[in-house]
């Protein structure tokens, strides 16, 4: 019982302080997948992603970037649409491996004062179309004698 408060009044300073906000729901407006692709090329965010059946330019990548970020393919943990939204609108809310900066901020830049609302979520679906669950893999167990 006093680990469950415990667990529950972190969990309300979390929720306070924004962190882990991803893990909330909100509900998206049907997208639009083609013109997600558009909104894709329009910001150049292949300048420093790479996703199958794209073109990413890695001889010139921005500063301190050495590997463009993958986006889309097989992964172990499906991107659900709110940390896809939180990756687009908050860069800097978690760093991945090997791209850390000085300034903890993200190498991505903040398209928020640019891009609308609705270039936001037909950009979503894109992006979430691209993602594919990889065959859970199996735990060989040796048979008792
Ligand atoms: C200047 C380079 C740059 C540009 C341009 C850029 N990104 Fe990123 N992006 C990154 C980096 C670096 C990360 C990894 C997070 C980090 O450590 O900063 C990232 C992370 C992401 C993630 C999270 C990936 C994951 O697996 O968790 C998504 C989604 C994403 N970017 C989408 C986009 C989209 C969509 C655009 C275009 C609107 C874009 N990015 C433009 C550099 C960039």
């Amino acid at each position: 019982m006093k680990a469950f408060l415990l667990t529950a009044a972190f969990a309300a300073i979390a929720g306070l302080s924004g962190c882990d906000r991803a893990s909330q729901s909100f509900s998206l407006p049907q997208g639009n997948v083609e013109q997600g692709e558009q909104v894709f090329v329009k910001y150049q965010c292949l300048s420093c992603h790479t996703m199958s059946g794209y073109e990413t330019d890695t001889e010139n990548l921005p500063g301190s970037m050495e590997t463009p970020v993958a986006l889309g393919g097989q992964v172990s943990r499906i991107r659900t649409y709110p940390e896809l939204v939180t990756s687009v609108i908050n860069p800097s809310h978690r760093l991945a491996e090997g791209y850390e900066t000085e300034s903890g901020q993200s190498v991505m830049p903040s398209f928020n004062d640019v891009m609308t609302v609705t270039e936001l979520v037909n950009l979503v679906h894109f992006l979430e179309s691209h993602y594919e669950l990889e065959p859970y893999p199996r735990t060989e167990y040796m048979s008792p004698r």
